[in-house]
């Protein structure tokens, strides 16, 4: 299948973005592109390292700046950091060349799925259920400016996988 677009994959963290993504991409026989690791290369910090030594300001700053310029390709999916909702012009450049699909999981689902992880600085908090609960309030708005929902709640990746490949094959008949 032909992509005219870009797929892209946005939602909390745990919400199984990078899995499906890499799915996504090796059906499609297209290239994966993932914003953390993008920001990881070019500042040759990993994101716990970028968030300890400049904060979450100038982590931001370079998630936009990667977000313009992969927004610029056409054919790739690609998989976003949860917070690349925060900064309001990165949701209208990822939909400008994009189909932007929001993985829906819900607060207890995703504590449970990354209770245990530990590359995640914005989890280094004493409750953090009570946070994610709290931040994904705050970010459900934005997460839900996406052009689908797809639920993520079910452990299998492969019901989102099935779906996305299902709105992607009626956009291609549409010739998107
Ligand atoms: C973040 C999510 C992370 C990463 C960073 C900040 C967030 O990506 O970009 O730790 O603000 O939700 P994943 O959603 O891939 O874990």
């Amino acid at each position: 299948m032909l992509l005219e677009k870009n797929v892209v994959l946005i939602g909390f963290m745990g919400s199984g973005k990078s899995m499906v993504a890499r799915r996504l991409a090796d059906h499609l026989k297209v290239e994966l592109v993932r914003t953390d690791d993008l920001i990881e290369a070019r500042t040759g910090k990993s994101v716990n390292g970028i968030f300890e030594d400049h904060g979450e300001s100038y982590f931001r700053e370079i998630e936009s700046e990667v977000v313009k310029e992969i927004s610029h390709r056409l054919g790739v999916v690609i998989d976003c950091g949860g917070g690349v909702v925060c900064t309001k012009e990165n949701l209208q450049y990822l939909k400008s060349n994009g189909i932007v699909f929001y993985l829906q999981a819900s607060p207890e689902v995703i504590y449970q799925r990354i209770k245990n992880e530990t590359h995640r600085p914005l989890l280094k908090v004493p409750d953090p259920l009570g946070f994610i609960r709290q931040l994904y309030q705050q970010r459900l708005p934005l997460y839900n400016q996406a052009d689908y929902i797809i639920d993520a709640n079910d452990a299998s990746i492969e019901g989102p996988v099935v779906e996305i490949l299902r709105v992607i094959a009626s956009k291609a008949k549409q010739s998107f």
